[in-house]
């Protein structure tokens, strides 16, 4: 008779150990951002701003205190299989957050698929992401490229220019972005004449900028974010090309880069999911935490990040941190409603933001929001078949 109570109690006592060391167990968070490079400000940013999450929770999400890992992408599709391996293979980690670059988020995408690990995708717009592969296991917090490009070329359109130039990085990001603008311009009855490109991450812009100055376009278009957004906007206006063609963009050619572009950038149009100055009690308040924990202003990669934190609270408080009921966890992910600075948004079938497209002045140091673009804008999501 003792015995096998004995055993029982045994039994009972060691599975009351391991539900309490997996009550314990840190969850493992992967960061795999560009830490270095024309992007090293914006992965900064994002991790910022998922870190200031975690800390106004007390250090955790969903009741799991947090490990982090993190991997330098040098936004590098070259080295991105190897990159993300580390976080799967090596370090074994539960979910990944990245990252900032198209040609290296498609990489870390496929990884992702075929290991089924959790990728949040904080930034990177590549729309195969959230189209062609997309997966269960596979969200964004931030956009897809189709989205503020297309409501730019809907401005530009309804502001009855008639010709445009478009510029950007050969790439993934610049070549879907200038797409999208196409799209909605064209459709507008606008024409774009040229489609001018430089090799990523190459800030030799002189070439381009007199090719510009001799087609005489009504607009220019043009995708480029962190350190060469800043190079570009100063050379265009250096070339005094601001004077006679209106420069507009996505909205990263201005963001998070307003302290460097000073001058150049003033009264510049852009379109993005975020502008300074919303002036909503949620907007405040995450600009006020986020100014006196790092002593910067946030931008819209900050907001990301953070999203990409609060996104996954969603999953995890609705099953109470734990991990392993996957199923449950991705359901509420999916249906959740994200309480954004940039505004509340929720996620379209393929797990890209429906958002307002903000249209935006920059005045001094902020991009003023002027009015909404494109109100609740979703990707068309196209080629997801899920
Ligand atoms: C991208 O590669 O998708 C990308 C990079 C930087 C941005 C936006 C998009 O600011």
């Amino acid at each position: 008779m003792f015995r096998p109570l004995f055993a029982t109690a045994l039994a009972a006592g060691l599975l009351l150990a391991t539900a309490g060391a997996q009550a314990q167990n840190k969850l493992k968070v992967g960061f795999m951002l560009p830490y270095t490079g024309t992007y090293a400000a914006l992965g900064t940013a994002i991790e910022n701003g998922f870190r200031l999450y975690v800390q106004e929770g007390g250090g955790k999400i969903g009741g799991r205190e947090i490990e982090y890992f993190k991997v330098d992408d040098e936004s590098d599709p070259s080295k991105a299989t190897d990159n993300v391996n580390r976080l799967i293979k090596r370090d074994q980690v539960d979910v990944i957050v990245g990252t900032v670059h198209s040609g290296v988020a498609m990489a870390m995408a496929k990884a992702a698929r075929e290991s089924n690990t959790l990728l949040i995708v904080p930034n990177a717009g590549a729309d195969a992401v959230t189209g062609a592969m997309c997966a269960p296991n596979i969200f964004r917090t931030s956009f897809s490229n189709w989205q503020p490009a297309y409501a730019m070329g809907q401005v530009a359109a309804e502001r009855k220019h008639k010709t445009a130039v478009t510029i950007t990085w050969k790439y993934a990001a610049g070549e879907e972005s200038v797409n999208g603008f196409r799209e909605a311009f064209e459709k507008g009855g606008g024409k774009v004449l040229k489609d001018l490109t430089v090799p990523f991450p190459n800030v030799e812009f002189q070439a381009l900028l007199t090719e510009i100055a001799v087609i005489k376009p009504d607009i220019v278009y043009s995708f480029f974010a962190g350190g060469g957004a800043v190079k570009f906007v100063k050379d265009y206006a250096a070339a005094g090309l601001n004077k006679s063609i209106p420069l507009y963009g996505a909205g990263f050619l201005t963001d998070g880069t307003l302290d460097a572009q000073g001058d150049a950038a003033q009264g510049m149009l852009t379109t993005l999911h975020y502008a300074d100055s919303l002036n909503t009690p949620r907007d405040n308040a995450f600009r006020l935490s986020y100014a006196k924990t790092f002593k910067l202003q946030p931008d819209v990669y900050a907001v990301q990040g953070y999203d990409a934190a609060q996104l996954l609270g969603a999953g995890l408080n609705a099953v109470k941190g734990d991990f392993t009921k996957r199923n449950d966890m991705i359901a509420a992910m999916e249906k959740t409603k994200v309480d954004s600075p940039r505004g509340p948004f929720t996620l379209g079938k393929s797990h890209n933001p429906v958002q307002d497209i903000y249209l935006r002045k920059v005045e001094g140091k902020e991009n003023k929001m002027i009015g909404i673009a494109v109100k609740g804008l979703a990707d068309p999501g196209r080629g997801c078949r899920m």
